[in-house]
């Protein structure tokens, strides 16, 4: 059991705040996997308070998009007060401040990961949104700002004091960004520090390496980010392995390949048929991943303009090269970080 101020998590497990990827499409594939706790794509509180059309659509929800976190990126109290004034009107449970965001246009401005350099004031913009909020407060740090300032403990401290119900931390530095592995000691620090629950991120990409983050840190749940792209299987997968270190098959193409259909569905009714095909065209590639022979697909999924026309690349994926039941993953857990870093390389857009 998880327990972040007045909510209770049957699952340890929580789907990232990922900008521009997990929208109420993605969320819904990752629940029917059995995530409980999802979060919406990091909100800007400016444009939150100045009721961007934009944001609107990043707050939409269903009833069935539950427990579900709001992640606020800002610096200025007056501001967070006003978001989360806004948000009144929106169905959702935990609220989260975001300390962690690496991108240069950000930090510049003060907010994100800029923040670990200001554990005052990240302390004071806590307390506002404590204050204010109807849900539970945490934040989101970093390991530190870089190799030279690795000061989780005294902003997790700072934050603690604040009121906050828990904090996320990914074991990396600022200046790391999201390369190198996970610094499971940062995190052990934080956790031994603290009295509020913390969980982890950084490296989930395997129910093995997932659990390896709960023994070397002892932290209260773990974050899947990266790990989840094309694979919602992740969750159930490290909930058999967590409970009895059973480790399950990997899908066959054909499970996979429903799954893409059913996302795909979603993301166009969602957004339409252009739009959802178009934002569906990075998960083709994240899905697809490990399957033999399957560049010349991805070409074309790229050209993908309606439903109907990726709807026929996905429907020739099953007979490239696949032996029936062969496994679509590489397993290994050291290839498979590679093998998600130079994934998410290739898409980023
Ligand atoms: C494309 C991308 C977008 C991200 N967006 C956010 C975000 O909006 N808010 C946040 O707190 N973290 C964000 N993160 C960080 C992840 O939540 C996670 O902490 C990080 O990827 C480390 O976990 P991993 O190594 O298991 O992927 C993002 C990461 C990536 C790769």
């Amino acid at each position: 059991m998880l327990k972040i101020g007045s909510v209770t998590l049957a699952s340890p497990l929580v789907l990232a705040p990922l900008a521009g990827i997990t929208d109420l499409p993605l969320r819904t594939v990752n629940r029917s996997f059995g995530c409980e706790l999802a979060f919406t794509s990091m909100i800007s509180a400016r444009s939150l308070a100045w009721s961007n059309p934009k944001t609107e659509t990043m707050l939409r929800t269903d009833s069935g998009d539950r427990l579900l976190g709001v992640q606020l990126l800002g610096a200025d109290a007056e501001m967070l007060a006003r978001a989360i004034d806004k948000l009144a009107g929106y169905p959702f449970d935990i609220l989260d401040l975001n300390a962690a965001c690496p991108v240069a246009k950000v930090v510049r401005k003060g907010e994100g990961a800029s923040l670990m350099k200001e554990p005052q004031k990240l302390r004071d913009l806590l307390k506002v949104m404590v204050e204010r909020s109807a849900v539970p407060v945490t934040v989101k740090i970093r390991a530190g700002w870089d190799t030279g300032n690795r000061n989780a403990c005294d902003i997790a401290l700072h934050a603690q004091d604040a009121g906050v119900s828990a904090i996320f931390i990914h074991g990396r530095t600022r200046s790391q960004e999201y390369r190198g592995r996970v610094n499971y000691a940062a995190i052990r620090e934080v956790k031994k520090a603290l009295a509020i629950p913390v969980i982890g991120s950084g490296d989930a990409f395997s129910p093995r390496l997932i659990k390896q983050m709960f023994d070397e840190t002892g932290c209260d749940g773990v974050v899947i980010a990266r790990g989840a792209l094309g694979n919602p299987w992740l969750f159930p997968e490290t909930h058999a392995y967590l409970a009895d270190q059973l480790i399950s098959a990997r899908p066959g193409s054909e499970e996979i390949v429903a799954v893409m259909r059913g996302h795909l569905a979603l993301c166009c009714s969602f957004y339409g048929d252009l739009l959802g095909t178009k934002l569906f065209r990075k998960f083709f590639s994240w899905y697809s991943k490990g399957f033999l022979n399957i560049k010349p697909l991805r070409i074309r999924a790229f050209a993908a303009a309606t439903q109907q026309e990726m709807l026929h690349v996905i429907d020739d994926m099953p007979g490239l090269g696949m032996e029936p039941g062969a496994p679509v993953y590489i397993t290994h857990d050291a290839e498979r970080i590679d093998r998600n870093n130079a994934v998410f390389e290739d898409n980023d857009d």
